[in-house]
């Protein structure tokens, strides 16, 4: 493509560390869409011949068949997917292939090529993100009034239900689906036109292109058109925060699957055996969802780096901005995937479960607020009472809602029998009423409001 003012061809050694085709060859049917949005252009404009617009978008057809068939020759010899759709274009058209690159170079052809795919990644994952959340949300609805322990510091702290602990999820989600939905907003500018990276003196139209590619308007600036990419760099913050979240679920499910916990269970088709220990049954794609954060996070951390130092306006550096995104997008849609499928079918051990939340002296915080409530005790005294009662139960061997009244009275004269209708961990959560507590009404009323939003 540049032989003109080269001597001799590249060194062995220049070709590999220079080819990217096995990478980039995946922005095929972007670079199509590109080449044909800039070719209508330039005929629409009068830069080209309309019979030489008719032979490029002929020639892109037919490279789009052989594509699709499998048959197109992808040759590292051109580098990269835009030479190897050019070169290919040659052979098929001869001498009006060689008006296409009027008026654009590599520089804003890749950087419009890679805005369209990342655009379309993140419309995937928030379509992925709502299939979870469904998911999520069906399992919430099934268990809105079955009780769980909650945890702080993995200790037990007070009960909830198993359709608020979902719900939990389906917030952060939703949030992580508004973030890609924020990023793709942001990111949906066109380059095309930025040229080489200082603009064209063709009578180019960018709006027209930047129309014909789904852009909102094209990127004011030549030198940042051809130059950032804080787009893809969004779309991963977005990934990471998602696959984090991802993390605390399979987390939580692999928790929930060991034998000593015994909260859940996944079906044989989601689960695997070892082959030495006949009785396990492992939460392989639980953990591997977990481990996929580890690369999304990584790319997130890969393509900072290459960034961060690069001068204005394109480096070649940048050529290494897709494989952490690719990597990050194909490990991402994975792992929602596989989320969504354990959620749809994981079956919870509802009895376990139950008899774990009043375990612990989960009602504990609920005798100190009946104390509050009935005695009119300041909390901080009630907060002493109650421990003193635990500590009581303890040494008794026995749950706060076993302890004796009478013993309790030695504690806080004032108690009566009433409060044992609040040491139930179904009196706890029945309860906690508050908007957006775990009040079995309040969940149903948020998985309501979910409903229509999605
Ligand atoms: N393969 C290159 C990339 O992915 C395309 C742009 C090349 N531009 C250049 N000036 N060498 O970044």
């Amino acid at each position: 493509m540049w032989g003109g003012r080269f001597s001799s061809r590249p060194a062995e050694i220049m070709q590999a560390i220079n080819v990217s085709i096995g990478v980039d060859q995946r922005l095929w049917r972007q670079d199509l869409a590109g080449s044909r949005a800039h070719c209508r252009m330039l005929a629409k404009q009068g830069i080209i011949a309309q019979a030489d617009a008719d032979a490029i978008l002929g020639g892109l057809e037919a490279i789009q068949s052989e594509i699709e068939a499998g048959t197109f020759p992808f040759r590292d010899q051109f580098e990269d997917i835009h030479m190897n759709v050019e070169a290919r274009l040659n052979e098929l058209i001869g001498e009006p292939s060689g008006r296409l690159h009027t008026a654009r170079s590599r520089n804003d052809q890749v950087a419009v090529d890679f805005r369209l795919w990342v655009r379309d990644a993140c419309d995937r994952s928030v379509a992925q993100l709502k299939a979870l959340q469904a998911a999520l949300l069906t399992r919430a609805e099934q268990h809105a009034g079955d009780l769980m322990p909650g945890f702080t510091h993995l200790q037990t702290a007070q009960p909830v239900t198993l359709g608020h602990h979902l719900m939990a999820y389906v917030e952060m989600f939703g949030r992580d689906a508004g973030r890609f939905a924020d990023a793709r907003a942001r990111m949906n500018e066109s380059p095309l036109g930025a040229a080489a990276l200082a603009g064209s003196p063709f009578p180019i139209d960018r709006q027209a292109t930047a129309a014909e590619l789904g852009f909102d308007r094209p990127m004011a600036n030549s030198l940042d058109a051809v130059s950032d990419r804080d787009f893809a760099l969004e779309s991963l913050a977005a990934a990471s925060i998602t696959a984090g979240h991802l993390s605390r679920l399979a987390e939580e499910i692999v928790v929930w699957m060991t034998p000593m916990f015994g909260f859940a269970s996944l079906p044989d088709d989601l689960t695997t055996g070892s082959s030495i220990m006949p009785q396990k049954r492992n939460p392989d794609a639980a953990e591997l969802v977990r481990a996929k954060t580890g690369r999304i996070m990584g790319s997130l951390v890969a393509l900072s780096t290459v960034m961060k130092g690069l001068p204005l306006a394109y480096s070649k550096d940048m050529q290494e901005d897709k494989p952490p995104v690719f990597e990050a997008f194909d490990a991402l849609d994975l792992a929602l995937v596989a989320m969504t499928a354990m959620v749809s079918a994981l079956q919870p051990n509802t009895e376990r479960m139950a008899q774990a939340a009043g375990a612990g002296f989960s009602t504990a915080t609920d005798l100190a607020d009946w104390l509050v409530r009935e005695l009119n005790l300041p909390f901080r005294k009630a907060h002493h009472v109650t421990g003193a009662a635990v500590k009581q139960a303890e040494t008794l061997g026995v749950d706060l809602s076993q302890l004796p009244l009478e013993e309790m009275q030695k504690l806080e004269p004032g108690i009566t029998e009433a409060v044992y209708k609040v040491l139930t961990a179904e009196a706890s959560c029945q309860s906690r009423q508050s908007y957006g507590g775990t009040a079995p009404e309040q969940v149903r009323a948020r998985i309501a409001d979910w409903r229509d939003r999605l």
